[in-house]
């Protein structure tokens, strides 16, 4: 017969010691066996303390090799370095499956260089956009290092225009603009222009799949602070290593899979993660079921939902989901449904579990609102928005 699980008890087990530990992207204890792809980069990027633009570098790599972890951990080094020696330096980072547009790419970036504007997040045209670029960049006089993660989304769905004007900026901009764009498509080449082409650096860095060496390292790195003493053996390190690297050397889905094993333990009531429940484990993962209903649902369905998890709050407001899903659709390239028909869906998503929705009375107001709760742990949330981005 199965074993009661109540909140308690999953709180007070005896197998987490944290849990975030897991899906931190830069972890405390610094990124594993990436040595090689990270001196590439410094000495690509180097040039840029010494006051010089740097020509886009391109970043290739199957989904899960540490693209985005090593670019953060290095961006904050160079960062560090640039503040020592006094050199001017702002940096962006723009993950471009979130923003797919010219307009939306810009505008984020210059939120982030130029902070002490605030940027409307909806309702620039293209033009306005690039003229306060080009004003911006201009005017700061310093050195910017931009970011575009994820850029074959945007490649995709708005042309190459965004790269072209960053590779071209330096000609006239006071600024000095470097750019890494970072990809887990290797045909992102066939997206780009001759034209772009011909403006583009020649320095390609690779992350290859990870090995089941490499993923065994990684995840005994983690658990040492993930998990209590002696809950989690090398065995069952090794055998998620094992699994991972043939199937593609993802150190995320790794990560989720030794997680995913954890709750299995508690789930039994047991004190240790044992090889038998690897197995299991991975099965579950596949009926995970809030990660199957998403991916049921429609376009608009998914960026309404997208817009909701992107934020970090747990209770929303009725006219503040709408906003935020006009925001996501915006960056998306997608003209936004009615309100109406948003509030229909709400109503489904309450059907199936994905939110818990309630109409309570704004006393002070003397009006209905509908309050939105999605109850969702954050390494979940973390997950959803990158299963939905990926999934539109
Ligand atoms: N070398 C490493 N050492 C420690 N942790 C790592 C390493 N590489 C990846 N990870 C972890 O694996 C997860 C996935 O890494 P990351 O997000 O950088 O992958 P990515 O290459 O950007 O994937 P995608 O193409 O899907 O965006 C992160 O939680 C990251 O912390
Ligand atoms: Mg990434």
């Amino acid at each position: 017969m199965a074993k009661a699980v109540t909140f308690a008890s999953v709180l007070q087990n005896p197998i987490y010691k944290d849990r975030d530990v897991l899906y931190a992207l830069v972890p405390q204890t610094g990124l594993l066996h990436r040595t090689e792809q990270k001196n590439e980069l410094v000495m690509e990027l180097a040039p840029i303390l010494m006051n010089s633009a740097v020509s886009c570098v391109f970043v290739y790599g199957n989904p899960g090799t540490g693209k985005t972890a090593v670019i953060t951990e290095l961006l904050a080094e160079l960062t560090a370095e640039a503040k020592k020696r006094k050199v001017n330096l702002k940096q962006a980072y723009v993950n471009c499956s979130e923003n797919r547009t010219e307009t939306t790419i810009i505008v984020d970036i210059l939120s982030q260089i130029d902070p002490s504007k605030s940027y409307p997040r909806v309702g620039w045209t293209r033009s306005k956009a690039v003229s306060e670029f080009t004003r911006v960049t201009n005017e700061l006089n310093t050195n910017i290092i931009a970011v575009l993660d994820e850029v074959d989304y945007a490649l995709k769905e708005s042309g190459d225009d965004i790269i072209y004007r960053l590779s071209r900026i330096n000609e006239k901009a006071g600024s000095k603009v470097s750019t890494i764009l970072i990809s887990n498509d290797v045909r992102v080449g066939d997206y780009i222009k001759p034209k772009t082409h011909s403006t583009l650096g020649r320095v390609r860095v690779i992350f290859a799949p990870y090995t089941s060496e490499e993923l065994n390292d990684i995840l005994k790195d983690r658990a040492r602070y993930a998990f209590n003493p002696d809950v989690v053996s090398d065995q069952v390190l090794q055998k998620i290593a094992e699994i991972e690297s043939s199937r593609g050397g993802d150190a995320r889905k790794a990560l989720e899979l030794l997680d995913s094993c954890a709750k299995a333990a508690i789930s039994k009531g047991g004190r240790k993660v044992t090889l038998d429940l690897v197995d299991e484990a991975d099965r579950s993962l596949e009926k995970d079921t809030i990660f199957n209903i998403v991916g049921t649902l429609t376009k608009h369905q998914k960026l309404l939902y997208l817009g909701m998890v992107q934020s970090n709050k747990s209770d929303l407001d009725g006219g503040r989901v709408y906003s935020m899903y006009v925001e996501a659709c915006q960056k998306q390239n997608v003209q936004p449904l009615s309100i109406r028909r948003i509030r229909t869906f709400l109503v489904n998503f309450s059907e199936l579990g994905l939110i818990k929705s309630e109409v309570t009375w704004l006393r002070s107001l003397r009006k209905k609102s509908r309050t939105i709760t999605l109850e969702l742990d954050s390494a979940t949330r973390k997950k959803l928005r990158k299963v939905i981005r990926d999934s539109i």
